[in-house]
């Protein structure tokens, strides 16, 4: 059974519901799945699972959440070389350019990334909470 777990921060909430559906749709397709809030996460659940799924909104200025997230991924630096990694989050009014900027970085860490990242404007809804599910399938699987 693939161990995927999935670190998010949220400040309305938004990122924290797509995480539960990316939850959803992984255990749909057998993992066993923990969902964490990045201030309860260590390195340990980083190097601990196959999968790891990071998530945050769009910050500051495209920007991941700058007094948790920030640390954190700067805190795996140098364990994510070779890891299968997922980003997500919620966005307001950008293009998505922090996702684009966040992806870049995992890779130059090493990661091996699940796809381009998933964004969702503001709350996940219709057509967007099923995008979620899918993400949480693909990771269980890849
Ligand atoms: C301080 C602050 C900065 C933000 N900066 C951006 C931004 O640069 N680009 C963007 O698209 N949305 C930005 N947003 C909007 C949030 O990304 C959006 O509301 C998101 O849904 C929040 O997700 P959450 O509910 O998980 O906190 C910002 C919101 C706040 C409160």
């Amino acid at each position: 059974m693939s161990k995927v777990n999935i670190i998010y921060w949220t400040g309305t909430g938004n990122t924290e519901a797509m995480a539960k559906l990316i939850e959803e749709g992984a255990k749909e397709k057998g993992a066993e799945v923990k969902l964490l809030h990045v201030s309860e996460a260590s390195v340990d659940d980083v190097k601990g699972a196959d999968m790891v799924l990071l998530g945050s909104p769009a910050m500051g200025a495209e920007v991941i959440e700058e007094s948790e997230m920030e640390p954190f991924v700067d805190s795996i630096a140098s364990s994510v070389s070779g890891k299968k990694l997922g980003l997500f989050g919620s966005y307001g009014w950008g293009d998505g350019e922090w996702m684009r900027s966040w992806v870049e970085r995992m890779e130059g860490y090493g990661a091996n990334l699940l796809n381009e990242g998933l964004i969702v404007q503001e709350a996940p809804e219709g057509s967007s909470e099923e995008e979620c599910r899918n993400f949480g399938r693909e990771a269980a699987a890849y």
